[in-house]
């Protein structure tokens, strides 16, 4: 299932290991980098290749929120409830973009553009209300911020 190049990657990832497990989350990184999200047959390639149970994928796989179950929109949308951004009107924003996207938490747009995610502390706390949209943060939110922002995504 992995192209030749990142099977590669991978095997020299493993061989820095005592065991093969332990590659778990950059071989999960590899395969959604080239499939776009981990489906079922992913999961089990990836046991398959690390010798581990795929129970112990699919818990990996759901655990952290940068894995994709299934394919997302071309624009992730994940906005942070957590404390500090609740406290500045996280869950507003979160109703915010729905309803400008037609979508709500967990769904994507039928376009295919947009994903939108309620997600846990992303770490950048001192600029809440904060988003992450695919790679990138968006701080010290405000309606009419996210506004260009979703304005500027094609
Ligand atoms: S609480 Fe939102 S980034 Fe930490």
């Amino acid at each position: 299932m992995l192209s030749e190049e990142r099977k590669q990657q991978l095997d020299e990832i493993i061989i820095r290991y005592p065991q093969k497990q332990a590659a778990m989350l950059p071989a999960l990184h590899l395969i959604q980098e080239q499939e776009g999200f981990i489906s079922k047959n992913a999961m089990q390639y990836i046991a398959d290749y690390l010798e581990v149970p795929i129970g112990h994928v699919l818990g990996v796989v759901t655990f952290y929120t940068m894995f994709y179950d299934k394919p997302i929109g071309r624009h992730h949308i994940q906005v942070c409830t957590n404390v500090s951004c609740h406290l500045l009107g996280g869950e507003t924003l979160v109703g915010h973009i729905g309803s400008r996207c037609g979508i709500k938490p967990g769904e994507t747009s039928p376009d295919g553009k947009f994903t939108l995610s309620e997600v846990e502390c992303l770490g950048s706390c001192g600029t809440a209300p904060m988003m992450q949209i695919n790679d990138d943060y968006y701080e010290n939110l405000t309606g009419e911020k996210v506004n260009s922002i979703l304005d500027s995504l094609k």
